[in-house]
């Protein structure tokens, strides 16, 4: 099978797309690579990896290494809005429990998990390097600091309603 074709429905263009936009690749290249094509599918499909280490000679057990030591990294689909929230000690010291507890209440979900409707993912992580606004959370890639349990529960209903008029308006 050609490498340009689609591999169990995962769509490769982009992936090729982005090996021929960083050709010639080193392994010193491998997480800039791995993060622009996180970027253009949301996650790390297996089989564009795959399709990736092909095209480019890089070792598949080195890329996948990579792929799974680094947090940043995910192999699995993620929801359309990616949840971080950070269980760091100056955020903790600050009420960042309570805010994180409210958050896995109001979405059903806890970290690492995923809304069945695929509208959110949570995850927790030790910093997010904003501590003097602890405690900080951060919805698609925009730092929310100072958070409280009730601004975060204001904030994804309000999100959750938008999103419920979104799919209204789309029927
Ligand atoms: S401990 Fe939360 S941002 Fe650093």
């Amino acid at each position: 099978m050609s490498i340009t074709q689609t591999v169990e429905s995962v769509d490769l263009a982009p992936a090729m797309r982005i090996v021929e936009e960083m050709s010639p690749l080193s392994h010193g290249e491998i997480i800039p690579l791995l993060q622009r094509l996180q970027e253009a599918y949301g996650y790390l499909p297996r089989d564009v990896v795959l399709a990736v280490c092909e095209e480019t000679g890089l070792p598949a057990s080195r890329v996948f290494g990579v792929a799974t030591f680094y947090s940043q990294f995910c192999m699995e689909p993620r929801g359309k809005h990616l949840v971080r929230c950070c269980r760091g000690t100056a955020c903790h010291v600050r009420g960042g429990n309570r805010v994180l507890d409210t958050i896995e209440k109001t979405l059903g979900i806890t970290d690492g998990e995923t809304t069945k409707d695929m509208l959110f993912s949570l995850e927790t992580v030790a910093c997010l390097g904003a501590c003097a606004l602890a405690p900080v959370m951060v919805l698609d890639r925009i730092y929310y600091g100072k958070m409280t349990a009730r601004r975060s529960e204001l904030l994804f209903k309000e999100i959750m309603l938008e999103e419920s008029c979104i799919r209204v308006f789309v029927l």
